[in-house]
């Protein structure tokens, strides 16, 4: 979920809007807003996407230079109006990121106290517990910290107390929350994205604080309570929104954009006169690294299971790879000099950065690989690898995921170098490889044509198989997820191998398997898996270099693509299958950039 808080010399609605416009990435389940005005408190809240509040503002505006704003991303209770956020009564109104658990035995204390609740959420809960606390009579700074106290759970919260033009509470406490300081004017966001154009001086809070702001003043205090000064930074973030230029969508756009952003990506981690890997300065030493450990979820988790196997190959050295919600429940073992390195695009996802914070905590190295470089991840890890991606918008995401893989693919040469496994010349070669590697995704990009054809073949059908062999295996994932996420179709990746475990009784003439079969050493074992799926009547899409490995008769649908080394294969790879979600969804009519029930950044557990 998104938040925003405004106290401001203009009128608060629109420039909450603006806020909130930048924050839907977070979350489109709902959108509200709150103001207070000569000390009463209002609201207008709307299901559905941004636009929905915005006509709601249109018939029904809302007055008042403070104000709070909120874009949700749905956790408990369904995405209705009254679950909507800002939760409000006569004395408070209130937005909250993140997970209130002990909300259940709070609620119950406050309906036995004769307390009435409108809706399911737990964010209720703690309007209700702070008006609670107010009534009794406490002060309204009191009355915060004393909710605050009894609050268990991941989360931030940004409120308004009626009767106050100029006051408004916020608390860290495991989601991030920002206060931005302005001229006569104070904010508070959930990332610094929420206050470009508002302000550049931002205070980052810090694991338990929360704040205290007049428009004259920003009061931080820690847990305990102590009033504590925070450093104020200077951020780059602009407010400059991105358009989709010629493009139907922003997937399409960020799809097309791959050449470039994954070149200008290399451009930082490849040194062309040299034709070296290059890397930030690390304050470790990357030849006593005995263990990788790379965290990620979604589509980040499929770079990490990619760059697998190029660092086990290239630096001879054990990899685990993990989905970051169950990693640190499962009690991992750290090695000794182990080196963790936590994949994100958004550098917020909750649950990547209670991963991080676990590895840190053990004294793990820890790299965050982020697309976000002023995200909580980037600041919290050792070391950041950035990806110079440009911001993605769509929810699916496309061109983080190549210039992850861009980044990891130079790490694991870096790191085959720095063993002493890469001799100067093979190290050549392997850059050489790469700096090909925009030109060769230009090449397949202008055949996009010949994809529109499958994902007609496909559209209909109601259950898909993706299968691919070796480093092409997580990229057979990648593309069911990315099927899966914008056309709704239900779609699984699978070892080619491991179909006739199992999965090969799914087959039928109503499946078709997208096989993914360039000649690398695994193409002929991977030719008899969808010979195998064929005689079973399955249709069979072959993705490959090498395309008459199969008949064409036999096949519903191919698509040829350049040969090219393990280093670039698997990147090349991910374009037909992210074109072959787009265009499949543009077949259903599906809403390819917002789709249901997702959220670009997940910032609960
Ligand atoms: C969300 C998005 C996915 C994304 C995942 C991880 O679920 O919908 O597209 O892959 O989060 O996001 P991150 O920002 O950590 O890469």
């Amino acid at each position: 979920c998104g938040i925003i808080g405004i106290l401001g010399l203009s009128s608060a609605s629109p420039r909450i809007v603006e806020a909130l416009r930048r924050l839907e990435y977070r979350g489109y389940d709902s959108a509200g807003i709150a103001t207070v005005l000569n000390g009463t408190l209002d609201r207008r809240r709307a299901v559905g996407k941004l636009e929905a509040l915005e006509k709601e503002l249109v018939t029904s505006p809302i007055k008042g230079k403070a104000g709070i704003g909120h874009t949700r991303w749905a956790t408990h209770g369904e995405p209705v109006i009254e679950n909507a956020h800002p939760h409000m009564t006569d004395h408070v109104a209130l937005v909250h990121n993140g997970i209130i658990e002990n909300f259940q035995s709070l609620k119950d204390d406050l309906l036995a106290k004769g307390v009435v609740f409108e809706g399911a959420t737990d964010t209720e809960v703690v309007a209700r517990l702070l008006t609670r606390h107010i009534e009794e009579g406490m002060a309204p700074k009191d009355a915060f910290k004393a909710t605050l106290d009894k609050l268990e759970g991941a989360f931030a919260l940004c409120v308004l107390i009626s009767g106050e033009d100029d006051l408004m509470f916020g608390a860290r406490r495991g989601s991030p929350l920002v206060a931005g300081i302005g001229k006569g004017e104070n904010f508070l966001g959930s990332d610094a994205l929420a206050l470009a154009g508002l302000t550049n001086q931002l205070i980052y809070l810090e694991e338990g604080d929360w704040v205290v702001m007049s428009r004259d003043r920003v009061a931080v205090f820690d847990a305990a309570g102590s009033a504590v000064e925070r450093e104020i930074s200077l951020t780059h973030v602009t407010n400059a929104l991105v358009s989709k230029g010629n493009h139907r969508h922003f997937m399409q756009k960020e799809i097309f954009e791959q050449p470039v952003v994954v070149s200008q990506t290399l451009g930082r981690y490849l040194d062309p006169i040299g034709t070296q890997v290059t890397l930030p300065k690390l304050p470790f030493d990357l030849k006593s690294v005995t263990k990788i450990t790379l965290v990620a979820c979604g589509t980040s988790y499929y770079a990490a299971s990619v760059a697998r196997y190029w660092i086990e190959k290239y630096a001879r050295t054990p990899v685990e790879v993990d989905i970051a919600s169950e990693f640190r429940y499962r009690d991992p073992i750290y090695a000794e000099n182990g080196l963790c390195i936590f994949i994100s695009q958004s550098g917020e996802t909750a649950d990547t950065l209670a991963a991080l914070r676990h590895a840190k905590e053990a004294g793990q190295h820890t790299a965050a690989i982020v697309n976000v470089t002023e995200s909580t991840m980037a600041r919290e890890a050792d070391i950041i690898l950035p990806t110079y991606a440009g911001t993605e918008i769509g929810v699916a995401s496309t061109k983080a995921f190549t210039c992850q893989l861009a980044v990891l693919a130079a790490f694991s040469v870096a790191m085959g170098v720095a063993k002493g496994l890469i001799s100067s010349d093979t190290e050549k070669t392997l850059v050489k490889e790469l700096e090909h590697l925009p030109a060769q995704m230009s090449t397949v990009l202008a055949t996009e044509e010949n994809i529109k054809a499958i994902a007609a073949e496909i559209a209909d059908a109601r259950d898909i198989l993706f299968v691919g062999r070796g480093i092409h295996f997580p990229i057979a994932m990648e593309g069911a997820l990315k099927l899966k996420e914008i056309s709704y179709i239900h779609a699984e990746g699978y070892a080619a191998g491991e179909l006739k475990h199992g999965p090969i009784a799914l087959i039928d003439e109503n499946v078709p398997v997208i096989g993914i079969a360039p000649s690398d050493g695994l193409l002929d074992k991977s030719v008899s898996n969808l010979q195998e799926i064929m005689a079973r009547k399955g249709r069979v899409v072959l993705f490959s270099d090498h395309l008459k490995s199969l008949p064409q008769a036999d096949l519903a649908g191919s698509f040829s693509m350049p040969s090219a080394g393990d280093l670039t294969s698997p990147i090349l790879y991910a374009l037909p299958v992210q074109l072959l979600a787009y265009y499949t969804a543009l077949e259903k009519g599906t809403d390819v950039d917002q789709p249901r029930n997702l959220a670009k950044s997940v910032t609960v557990e």
